[in-house]
């Protein structure tokens, strides 16, 4: 049986008071990358909060390991350091920091920025740009993909990387995203699936109310919600997914 770099365990989760995630079981064995379908507001970003350990974000029952260790209680900067890399869906404007200063941080050979640059067609200008400052929605994925490249962890999370994005940007986001997942570990959320044209995912998994109702086939699920809608997730065949070990 192959290794998970990731469970997470019966993990419920509260955020001022309110129950987001319930009883939430996910397993991604190691080398695989799994996509996370739901409704609006099913609870796939506070997964991803949660999985990051803004406090926020409650853990109120449940475990999350990573490379079988419980990083449950380990503050943020800790599991990033791990190797938890992670592109946000709404990330923030940060007034202040340039692009550039973080992506030197993050990959000190400058020759490297420079092809990543050249990989999603942006120009050398936004390096001296505020940390998403007046970009566009297509600009901020792209930076948002730009920065986890650059971080190289273990474990890929992308929230929506393909939202707002038009046709030939996302086939330039889809086939980078699909060359830095050669031999890694992801996990992609998205709406309407249109990245999986570009990258193989092994699993699904659909969350809806903060919990997980249903795994399966990437493209057999997506067809179903795009034909029958969320209503079908509720009643698919669960398939076990206790397929790999810590
Ligand atoms: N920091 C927060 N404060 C208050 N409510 C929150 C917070 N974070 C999440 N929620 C609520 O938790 C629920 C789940 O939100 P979440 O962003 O996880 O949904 P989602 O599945 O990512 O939706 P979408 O597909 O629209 O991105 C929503 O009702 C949201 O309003
Ligand atoms: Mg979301």
């Amino acid at each position: 049986m192959v290794k998970c770099i990731l469970e997470i365990q019966n993990l419920s989760v509260e955020v001022s008071g309110k129950r987001i995630l319930n009883n939430v079981n996910l397993q991604i064995p190691e080398g695989e990358v799994h996509v996370l379908f739901g409704p609006n507001g099913s609870g796939k970003s506070s997964l991803i909060m949660a999985l990051l350990g803004f406090p926020a974000y409650k853990i109120v029952s449940g475990r999350i390991i990573f490379k079988g260790i419980d990083i449950t209680s380990l503050p943020t900067n800790e599991r990033v350091k791990m190797g938890i890399s992670v592109a946000f869906q709404n990330p923030p404007v940060i007034r202040g920091v340039k692009l550039g200063r973080i992506l030197s941080y993050l990959m000190p050979d400058e020759n490297k920025i420079g092809e990543l640059l050249v990989k999603v067609k942006f120009p050398q200008s936004f390096l001296e740009r505020d940390i998403n400052l007046g970009f566009s929605g297509g600009e901020i994925k792209k930076s948002e993909i730009l920065q986890v490249l650059a971080q190289n962890g273990d474990f890929i999370v992308l929230d929506e990387p393909d939202s707002g994005v038009d046709v030939e940007n996302l086939r330039i986001l889809g086939t980078i995203i699909n060359d830095a997942l050669h031999g890694r570990s992801a996990l992609i959320i998205t709406h309407l699936g249109v990245i999986l044209q570009y990258i193989n995912a092994n699993m699904a998994h659909v969350l809806m109310n903060g919990t997980i109702v249903c795994s399966g086939s990437p493209v057999k699920i997506l067809g179903q919600i795009l034909n029958e809608g969320y209503a079908w997730c509720e009643k698919c065949p669960q398939v076990k997914t206790m397929r790999c070990e810590l």
